[in-house]
């Protein structure tokens, strides 16, 4: 097969952007057109300010837009050129009909292999790169092969994106492992290899993992329900470590110190957010349920439901330790984004937070240095939850910093572990606040000791720290 020379990607979201930047960046002897039907979407790829914010992927997109890396709406065309498709638009879970709550919703990816199958007019590779359900390509290829035009053929491979937001560029740049299944036939291995050769631009061979579809596939889902799973280990152990005066990051030390845990990913926390942790365990847990094993689904739905578990139980140490009221009180919550060095507000955590203070009629400040005011409104807006936005708008205030936010405040709420939340100056914080002045830090990222000889009332999640148990 020819050397890959023209790759479209459909969906030019916080996956397809980055991923197709990075690819333009490698490898200057192809071209690469991310398409969206998202026209504002793709006007501000093209803009100074790009619709997504990661580290280092400005430099990477402005090196490259113009040269071998464009934009565009016009997706037919850009099928049409292409020798390989990557599809990368949302697989969000299902809002309702069969599966409700629980799978994913493959409504996006079957509309864009349709206008594959209806557009094209030479033979292709199309690259799951969507996180799907296990056995999606098969769907697909159905899809293709009943709707092609006759002489054109198509290849299908999966090849998920493990990326990280807040460090999508590195992980792009630097991989643990690109992998790409593929069907074990000759000419899926000959487009399996194919793709292998545009990653081995920059990524070392040993490093490019081939397997087949279904390998490929589930273990994407697999790899993001083994990290949620981490974070909701640590998260059990942290109600334990308040009941008991253990210290979770005591024993989070402590237990990765053994080379067959490892440290990373216990860190405990408020529960993890995005887009992909919850979804995807939501999507494995329906997956088992189809396939008739009940017990397995039960077991990755616990994952679920102890992340639940610890936002609600983070709420209620906020109100017991408020004097068991936070009506009319002023909450601060810094941090929007469901991680730091994101914008992403998807399943944050700071959504639920908020949301249940506003059912308790508390007033909330909001402080985030990433997420548009707008976004937020957006977030905790949403139908059948609080019914309309100007009840949000009378509860909410959204803040141009820490100290704006802190200000009259009774409460202040570490949401999201931005550095800048580490040296903010507290004692400025501490003569604005009403008195007692509580913080409860949900990421065990401040310097409790300290903020406490300057009078503070300090929770951190895992820490039987109020009563100042040693
Ligand atoms: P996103 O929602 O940011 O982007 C998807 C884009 O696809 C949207 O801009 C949408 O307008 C576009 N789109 C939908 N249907 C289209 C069509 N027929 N033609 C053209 N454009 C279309 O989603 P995101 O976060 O980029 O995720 C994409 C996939 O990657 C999902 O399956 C997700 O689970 C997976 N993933 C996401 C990661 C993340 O960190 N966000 C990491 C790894 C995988």
């Amino acid at each position: 097969m020819a050397p890959v020379k023209n790759i479209c990607c459909i969906g030019a979201g916080y996956v397809g952007g980055p991923t197709c930047a990075v690819i333009a960046y490698k490898c200057h002897d192809i071209k690469v057109t991310i398409c969206d039907i998202n026209a504002n979407r793709i006007d501000a790829w093209m803009s100074d300010k790009l619709p997504i914010y990661e580290p280092g992927l400005d430099e990477i997109v402005f090196s490259r837009r113009g040269k071998n890396l464009f934009f565009s709406t016009n997706v037919d065309k850009h099928i049409q050129e292409a020798d390989l498709i990557f599809v990368s638009v949302n697989t969000p879970t299902k809002k309702q009909g069969l599966g409700a709550g629980m799978a994913a919703d493959l409504a996006y990816v079957e509309a864009a292999t349709r206008r594959i199958a209806q557009v094209s007019t030479s033979s292709k590779i199309v690259v799951e790169k969507s996180t799907v359900p296990c056995r999606t390509a098969e769907s697909m290829r159905a899809i293709l092969e009943a709707n092609c035009t006759p002489h054109v053929s198509f290849d299908i491979l999966s090849n998920p994106e493990f990326l990280a937001e807040g460090t999508a560029v590195a992980d792009l740049l630097n991989p643990d492992r690109v992998l790409i299944g593929s069907l074990q036939t000759e000419s899926g291995k000959i487009a399996q290899a194919a793709l292998a050769d545009v990653y081995a631009h920059w990524i070392p061979r040993e490093n490019i993992i081939t397997t087949n579809l279904w390998s490929s596939e589930l273990s994407k889902l697999a790899a993001n329900a083994l990290l949620a799973q981490r974070i909701s280990s640590i998260n059990a152990l942290s109600a334990v470590c308040e009941a008991t005066g253990a210290d979770v990051d005591e024993v989070a030390y402590a237990c990765g110190r053994d080379s067959r845990i490892g440290s990373k990913f216990l860190k405990a926390s408020v529960g993890f957010g995005g887009s992909c942790f919850q979804k995807d365990i939501l999507n494995l847990v329906y997956l088992s349920t189809q396939l008739n094993l009940p017990e397995v689904a039960d077991y990755w739905m616990q994952v679920y439901t102890m992340n639940e578990y610890q936002k609600n139980r983070f709420v209620r140490t906020i109100i017991n330790t408020l004097f068991n009221t936070i009506t009319g009180k002023k909450i601060a919550v810094l941090g929007f984004a469901f991680k730091k060095d994101t914008g992403d507000t998807r399943e944050s955590a700071a959504i639920t937070l908020i949301k249940s203070f506003l059912q308790e009629n508390a007033r909330v400040a909001i402080y985030d240095p990433k997420v548009e005011k707008e976004q937020i409104y957006l977030d905790l807006s949403e139908p059948g939850v609080l019914d309309n936005r100007q009840q949000v708008e009378r509860g909410v205030h959204i803040c141009a910093s820490a100290y704006e936010a802190a200000k009259d405040a009774d409460a202040l709420v570490i949401v999201t572990e931005w550095d800048e939340f580490r040296h903010l100056d507290y004692s400025r914080i501490y003569k604005d606040m009403h008195k007692p002045a509580f913080v409860f830090d949900g990421r065990l990222m401040l310097d409790a000791p300290a903020l406490r000889n300057m009078g503070f009332k300090v929770h951190v999640i895992g820490k039987n720290s109020l009563e100042g148990r040693a």
